[in-house]
């Protein structure tokens, strides 16, 4: 992993895939043009690495020159594109090749249109190490591309962050969401959960997501989600683990700019709890922590027995109904305490005590993560 200013980046193309990815632009080029001695032009800053291993790799004679171009603030392309250094030869009837280092918004490309469009030249083709065909908005026609990648941010072999970076001889992929703080809370019925989410949410400005809720909300939305979710409920079936799934990725997508997420009332099975790692995982981020809340079970029957006395909850009156309950939880979250130990997530915090006390007792494990 590089920092560069605030910003993490993590390793995303070695060098090698690069190489081969020039070689072959430069054998495809070089097969094209035939006996012509065609004009190089790379846009700086971001292509000199490109134009330097790029010409090395051309078997035949070629020129080399470069024109320079900017346009990018920070991690944003902008519209406005500056011309700092232009044409500085005569390219009548020449075949010029424009070597880039990585095609955008499209954007410089539409300059560099804008620059030739009075240049007599016989042809110009566009040669780009990189390409982002999601960002891309212009229909200028790409004739070589050596890799197409995901519209995010990178930095390496030319291309950088603020000026940094250009040096690296790899492409880094910038970490957006590697500092969130994702906890999956556990509790007993009457352990106090959702007390207790509700606190740790506005502490640490987390996002709750209550899978129930998830549900009820893409349902009554009819989302095509939702939809699907509900054909399952009304054949009185099992929803498969992937809506669910693709419903918490969607909640999760809603809020990439949050400091993390509780997850609450999923996972439910190791299953669940391997595809929650690999959402997280797509979203460069992972699961911080499982915290289970740890009530003994005659103090959660008299909870929750008192609870049933003012809620008029049916399942929180009968005191066999309650141990059922309490029963079940053990036997399928036993499973998952295993599956998170396992990784050295599991966090069990004593829940007796006043609602200060233990959330005092949370918030020291979620600022030891
Ligand atoms: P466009 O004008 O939006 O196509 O962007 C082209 C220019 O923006 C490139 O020549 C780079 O200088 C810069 N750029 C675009 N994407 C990235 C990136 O992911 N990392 C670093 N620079 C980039
Ligand atoms: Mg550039």
């Amino acid at each position: 992993m590089v920092k560069l200013h605030d910003k993490f980046f993590k390793p995303f193309i070695s060098a090698e895939e690069i190489d081969r990815a020039m070689t072959r632009m430069a054998s495809e080029i070089a097969k094209d043009i035939g006996d012509e001695i065609p004009v190089f032009i790379g846009i700086l800053n971001g292509s000199f690495m490109v134009v330097s291993d790029f010409v090395k790799k051309y078997p035949k004679p070629c020129e080399v020159t470069f024109i320079k171009l900017a346009s990018y603030e920070g991690v944003k392309s902008t519209e406005d594109i500056q011309r700092l250094i232009g044409l500085t030869q005569d390219l009548t009837g020449r075949t010029v090749v424009i070597l880039e280092d990585i095609i955008d918004t499209g954007n410089t490309l539409a300059e560099v249109h804008r620059i030739f469009k009075n240049e007599q030249v016989k042809s110009l083709k566009i040669a780009t190490l990189f390409y982002k065909p999601e960002a891309y908005k212009k229909d200028f026609k790409l004739h070589y591309v050596g890799i197409e990648i995901p519209n995010k941010f990178i930095v390496g072999y030319g291309l950088d962050y603020d000026g940094l970076g250009r040096n690296l001889p790899e492409i880094y992929q910038i970490k957006q969401t590697e500092y969130m703080t994702n906890l999956v809370l556990f509790g007993p019925p009457g352990a106090g959960k959702g007390t207790q989410a509700e606190f740790l949410k506005e502490k640490y400005k987390l996002v709750h997501i209550s899978t129930g809720d998830v549900f009820r909300y893409n349902i009554k939305n009819e989302t095509a989600l939702g939809m699907l979710a509900k054909s399952y409920i009304d054949k009185g079936e099992l929803v498969p683990d992937q809506v669910t799934i693709d419903m918490l990725e969607a909640e999760v997508e809603k809020n990439t700019d949050a400091n993390g997420f509780i997850f609450d009332g999923f996972p439910r099975t190791s299953a669940q709890a391997e595809a929650l790692d690999k959402l997280m995982e797509s979203k460069d981020s992972a699961i911080s922590a499982m915290i289970a809340l740890e009530v003994d079970d005659e103090i959660l029957v008299e909870r929750l027995i008192k609870r049933g006395e003012t809620s008029g909850r049916a399942d929180d009156a009968d005191e066999s109904i309650i141990r059922n309950r309490i029963t079940e939880y053990y036997n399928k979250t036993a499973i998952l305490k295993d599956y998170y130990s396992a990784q050295d997530k599991y966090y069990g915090v004593d829940g007796v005590g006043s609602i200060e006390e233990i959330t005092e007792r949370l918030s020291s494990v979620i600022d030891n993560l």
